[in-house]
């Protein structure tokens, strides 16, 4: 395995060993969150411990940062490989610059999105980390799937990044509203999310079927994609 390969593995590493496992216990308290609340509105007493709701929060910020972070480097890999393959670096030294500025301006924003109070500059911090997420996602080397894009790990990963965000951004509100509104809106949109993940799960392992090793390259992209055949290597000499 070349160097290069083993850097496309960093990210769904990433994903199996920290995020998916981060998702099973952040869905777990959620649960117990929501049973809780509802037991004690029922019967005014439940076993589950009132801790269950703030772990629940603190773990869901932990999952907000890591689904971000892991779609940075989802993005990275691929936009410093074109960057690479087409030594950008010199001919075009203004579009990587603003490259890396992007990367840089999207991790500040939602470090200042952890940071925010009010509702106007979470609205705003949220905005910029999103729109950081999709000017990235439109640079050259991202493989988007567009014409499958209901199938797409791109379209999928970007979707649930951008609902983390959103559970981040509301998180204030959730706590001061007495009517529900934003807690049903959250459970709700986070239960999509859930449906995302398990879809980034199935796209990212087909994903890692389909990019072959980079030595293997030359010879898997002569092959016709549409009709499925692949250049026919010339016969073994049978005395050999
Ligand atoms: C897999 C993703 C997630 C799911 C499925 C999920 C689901 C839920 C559910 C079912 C509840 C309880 C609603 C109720 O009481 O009826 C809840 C509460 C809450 N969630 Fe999430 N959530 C997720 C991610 C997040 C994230 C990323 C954050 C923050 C960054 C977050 C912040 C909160 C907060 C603050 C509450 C209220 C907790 C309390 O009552 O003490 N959630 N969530
Ligand atoms: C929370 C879960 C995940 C998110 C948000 C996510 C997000 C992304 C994004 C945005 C990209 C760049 C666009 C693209 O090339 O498709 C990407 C690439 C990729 N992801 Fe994921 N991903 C997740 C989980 C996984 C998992 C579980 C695997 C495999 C086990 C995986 C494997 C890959 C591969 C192979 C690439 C292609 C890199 C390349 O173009 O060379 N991802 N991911």
């Amino acid at each position: 395995m070349e160097l290069s390969d083993f850097i496309g593995l960093i990210h769904p590493v990433i994903a199996v060993a920290v995020v998916f496992p981060l998702i099973g216990i952040v869905a777990n308290f959620a649960w117990q969150t929501r049973q809780r609340r509802l037991q004690t509105l029922a019967s005014n007493k439940s076993k589950i411990p009132p801790v269950v709701g703030l772990e629940h929060r603190q773990l869901g910020n932990w999952l907000t940062g890591s689904v971000v972070g892991l779609t940075l480097i989802g993005l990275a890999y691929p936009i410093g490989e074109s960057i690479i393959k087409n030594q950008l670096l010199n001919k075009q030294t203004f579009q990587v610059t603003f490259i890396l500025l992007m990367f840089t301006a999207t991790i500040i924003s939602l470090a200042f999105l952890y940071r925010a109070n009010s509702q106007l500059w979470r609205a705003i911090f949220a905005t910029l980390t999103g729109t950081g997420l999709v000017i990235l996602g439109c640079q050259d080397g991202v493989f988007r799937r567009t014409n499958e894009w209901y199938w797409s790990h791109y379209y999928i990963g970007m979707a649930a990044a951008m609902l983390m965000i959103f559970s981040l951004a509301i998180v204030p509100d959730i706590y001061k509203d007495r009517s529900h509104r934003w807690r049903v809106i959250h459970t709700l949109l986070n239960c999509i999310a859930l449906l995302l993940f398990i879809g980034q799960g199935m796209t990212g392992t087909r994903d890692m079927l389909e990019i072959t090793l980079n030595w293997q390259k030359p010879y898997i992209y002569s092959c016709d994609f549409v009709s499925k055949t692949c250049p026919t290597p010339n016969p073994i000499p049978q005395n050999k």
